[in-house]
């Protein structure tokens, strides 16, 4: 089968990551569901919790470049299993996520395994949540 282009973008982020301390390269790739894509690695700094996750850097990326929706996101390092997203960039893929965006987590040598973003952040909060506070209010 052949390879997402996708994996080949995340993999060439992981490449440029900045992670002296951690010695633990991680890169992304988006696609939206315009088409685009976007890419990031994690990038720390000597004050070690400072440091930036890949998956952050790939959003930044994607809002900066104006789009708004991730259809696939790609998260590759060289952990010996699944290399799932933290819990902070859960929340960051969830907010620009709808039932259709998938995660692939991967290896150098490809993916690895695929989930929703339900599956990796189950009952999760979410910009509706806001909006449903806003009309309650705007009601009362
Ligand atoms: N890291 C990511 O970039 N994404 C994740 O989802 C997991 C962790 C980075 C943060 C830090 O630079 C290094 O991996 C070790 O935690």
């Amino acid at each position: 089968m052949s390879q997402d282009p996708l994996f080949a973008l995340a993999k060439a982020a992981m490449e440029r990551s900045y992670s002296p301390y951690s010695k633990f390269p991680v890169g992304c790739a988006i696609r939206t569901t315009s088409g685009a894509t976007f890419c990031g690695c994690n990038v720390e700094n000597a004050s070690y919790p400072e440091g930036t996750c890949a998956e952050a850097g790939a959003i930044a990326a994607m809002v900066m470049g104006g789009g708004d929706t991730i259809k696939d996101i790609f998260v590759i390092g060289q952990a010996d299993g699944l290399l799932t997203p933290c819990g902070g960039c859960r929340q960051r893929i969830r907010e620009f996520s709808t039932v259709d965006t998938r995660v692939y987590m991967c290896g150098p040598e490809g993916v690895r395994g695929v989930m929703t973003v339900d599956e990796l952040l189950p009952h999760s909060f979410g910009p509706e949540h806001l909006a449903d506070h806003e009309k309650a209010a705007e009601k009362s």
